[in-house]
C-alpha cells in the first residue's frame, strides 16, 4: 500500500508513520529525517539544506524530489512505503504522481491529520527524542517512564530539533498554510484523502489508522 501521511508540523506524522511502517511491514520515508541525517553528515545536499530548515523555508524541490525518486525505486518499497513530509507543494505532488505513474504505480491513500495550531505550538515545543536511537518524546504528551532515561534503549542521552525554536516554528506554519494546505484539496478531488483527528491521544490515532489500512488490504 502506498500512502501519504500530510499535516502540518507537529501534527504527529512522524510518531504515526513510525508506528504504521511496523505494522504494514513497509518503510515509512521521512523527507525531514532524511536531510537532517545529511546535515549531520555535512554532505552537500545537507549544506544547502541546512539554512532552509533553520529558517523553516521548504528546500528546492529538486532536492526532495531526487532524494524520494532514488528511496521508492528501492526493493524495500516494491511492496509499499508511507511517505512522511512528501509532497509539500503542488509542484512536488505533480512530481510524485508521474514519477509513480512511470513505475506503474499510485497512491492509495492520504491520511490528513488534522489539529490546531495552539496544540500543533505546544507539540513541537515539547518535542525531544533519543540521541542513541531516535525515539521521539514530548515534555507534555509523552515522557520517559523513568525520568531521564530512554524507554527504548536506555540512554540518557537527548536532544531537540534546532528548527523547534518559536521563530523557525512560526514560519514552518506559515509555509505549511502557504504551499501544503493546498494539497488538501488535490488529493480530495483524486477520492484519495481520509481525515484523521490527529488531537486523540496517539494509541487512538494509530488505532484508526490501523483499522483503515486494515479493511483496505482487505478489499484490494
Ligand atoms: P519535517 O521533519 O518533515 O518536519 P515537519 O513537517 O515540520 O513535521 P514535524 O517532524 O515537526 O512533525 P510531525 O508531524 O512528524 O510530528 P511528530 O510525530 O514528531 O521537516 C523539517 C524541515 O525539512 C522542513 O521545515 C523543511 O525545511 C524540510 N523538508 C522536509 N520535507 C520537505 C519537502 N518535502 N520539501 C521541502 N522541504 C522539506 O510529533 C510532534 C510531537 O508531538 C512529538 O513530541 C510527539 O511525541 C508528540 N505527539 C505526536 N502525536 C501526539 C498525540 N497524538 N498526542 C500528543 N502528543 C503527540
Amino acid at each position: 500500500m502506498n500512502i501519504i501521511f500530510l499535516g502540518a508540523p507537529g501534527s504527529g506524522k512522524g510518531t504515526q508513520a513510525a508506528m504504521l511502517a511496523k505494522e504494514l511491514v513497509s518503510p515509512a520515508i521521512s523527507t525531514g529525517e532524511v536531510l537532517r541525517k545529511e546535515v549531520e553528515r555535512q554532505s552537500e545536499i545537507g549544506k544547502l539544506a541546512k539554512s532552509y530548515m533553520n529558517s523553516g523555508q521548504l528546500v528546492p524541490d529538486e532536492v526532495v524530489v531526487g532524494i524520494i525518486k532514488g528511496r521508492i525505486a528501492e526493493p524495500d518499497c516494491q511492496k509499499g512505503f508511507i511517505l512522511d513530509g512528501f509532497p509539500r507543494n503542488m509542484n512536488q505532488a505533480i512530481v510524485l504522481d508521474e514519477m509513480l505513474s512511470s513505475l506503474n504505480k499510485k497512491i492509495e491513500m492520504v491520511f490528513n491529520f488534522e489539529v490546531g495550531e495552539e496544540i500543533l505550538i505546544k507539540r513541537i515545543s515539547g518535542r525531544f527524542s533519543c540521541k542513541g536511537c531516535g525515539a521521539v518524546y514530548n515534555r507534555y504528551f509523552k515522557l520517559p517512564v523513568k525520568e531521564g532515561v530512554c524507554d527504548n534503549c536506555g540512554s540518557d542521552d537527548f536532544e531537540s530539533r534546532s528548527d523547534d525554536n518559536e521563530a523557525t516554528v512560526k514560519n514552518r506554519l506559515k509555509v505549511y498554510r502557504e504551499s501544503t494546505f493546498e494539497l488538501i484539496g488535490y488529493y480530495e478531488k483524486k477520492n484519495l484523502l481520509l481525515s484523521v483527528d490527529a488531537v486523540k491521544s496517539a494509541p487512538l490515532v494509530f488505532g484508526e489508522l490501523k483499522e483503515v489500512a486494515s479493511k483496505f488490504s482487505q478489499t484490494n
